[in-house]
């Protein structure tokens, strides 16, 4: 067992797409939501901070830990609007899992797709707590690498048999409507954001650019409405006009990180807002008033990463969807490192 523990099962995209697959997106949609429902509903036990961010002219890059004092997490994350024109992803992450009684890795993986289905699992999570009762059309704006996800997850965890998409680029609405066909979802292939709203009780924004944006005024939220805020993550780059801001109850993760980058940087520094985890446990209240505009001002945080790690690591048990990577230097006398690499080195010269 002990020889082992420095073997790390390593998931590469391949093989996460094999598990997403072996699995069912629905089910792994549901379960992560779980996943992040039972930690949220333990965060006085987590080690939390704003993430770490390293902002460039072009993008940024950044890290994000936790621990429940049990295992450590952390993702790697970057956010690169400008790289979908060329060719390249916006947004890709790895994370890692870590026993915190060794502090040695139990689990690196692959997160760009992970990052998609647990953003996609949060979001309709806060919808399933928030969102008008019996909703089942929803306003689909921006239709990149997020929008699929983010459409599945709505209709496996709130029922949303209805998106309504608009994108500037209607290319990514008619890939979004060919790779959501058979999945049970009407879908509407919209020519402006005023059309996507029409009738729609959940609004998601999920539109990527580095600079304050308005993709949504506040003429096109009706009252009752739920808004899931996706891609106003970065301080400069927001995506719902002030005035939105001013009318909703605002439903956030983690306060200090939110107030940095999400759509409440707009607002001052002590705005109410409530956070979700005291929804979840029941010591703040959701949606009270069905004229209510309630608004999920998603930045992500490290414990929803944390969850989808946690969750990976449990359903990668008994399944080969993994490789082993020899990744943590472990000689049989621990205080002989060196002797491990001059042992390295005498079998290289007998060998050679
Ligand atoms: N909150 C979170 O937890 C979280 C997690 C992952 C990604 N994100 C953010 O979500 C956003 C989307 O990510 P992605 O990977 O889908 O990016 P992407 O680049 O693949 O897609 C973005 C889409 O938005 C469209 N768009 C840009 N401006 C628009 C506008 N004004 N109106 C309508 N559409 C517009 C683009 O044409 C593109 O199709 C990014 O900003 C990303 O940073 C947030």
């Amino acid at each position: 067992m002990r020889d082992k523990l420095n073997i790390v099962p390593f998931v590469s995209v391949d093989n996460m797409m094999r598990l997403v697959l072996h699995l069912g997106v629905d089910r792994v949609l549901t379960e992560i939501a779980d996943y992040i429902e039972a930690d949220f509903r333990r965060w006085p036990l987590f080690d939390k901070t704003p993430r770490v961010a390293s902002h460039s002219d072009v993008g940024v890059i950044e890290l994000m830990p936790t621990s429940d004092g049990e295992m450590y997490g952390f993702k790697y994350v970057n956010g690169h609007p400008k790289n979908m024109r060329e060719g390249l992803q916006t947004v890709t992450a790895f994370g890692l899992l870590a026993d915190v009684n060794t502090g040695y890795p139990i689990l690196l993986t692959e997160m760009t797709i992970l990052t998609a289905l647990r953003t996609a699992a949060m979001s309709a999570l806060a919808a399933k707590h928030l969102a008008p009762k019996g909703a089942r059309t929803m306003a689909m704006i921006g239709n990149g690498a997020q929008a699929e996800f983010q459409a599945l997850a709505f209709r496996a965890i709130c029922g949303i048999d209805t998106v309504r998409l608009y994108d500037i680029d209607p290319a990514a609405t008619e890939k979004c409507i060919r790779n959501l066909q058979g999945s049970g979802l009407r879908t509407v292939f919209c020519r402006s954001n005023e059309e996507a709203v029409e009738g729609a009780g959940i609004i998601t924004t999920c539109t990527a650019d580095k600079q304050y944006a308005t993709i949504l005024t506040d003429n096109l939220v009706g009252a009752g409405v739920h808004i899931n805020a996706v891609g106003g993550d970065c301080p400069g780059k927001t995506e719902l006009h002030r005035d939105i801001l001013l009318r909703s109850s605002i439903f956030v993760e983690y306060p200090p990180q939110t107030r940095i980058e999400g759509e409440i940087q707009q607002l001052d520094a002590d705005h109410p807002v409530t956070e979700l985890w005291q929804v979840m446990t029941g010591q703040a209240a959701g949606r009270t008033d069905p004229r209510q505009i309630t608004l999920f001002d998603s930045v992500g945080f490290a414990i929803e990463d944390f969850s989808a790690l946690r969750y990976i690591h449990d359903r990668l048990k008994g399944t080969g969807f993994f490789e082993e990577l020899d990744m943590i230097a472990d000689p049989d006398d621990p205080r002989d490192l060196y002797g491990m690499l001059l042992r390295a080195k005498a079998g290289m010269t007998s060998a050679a």
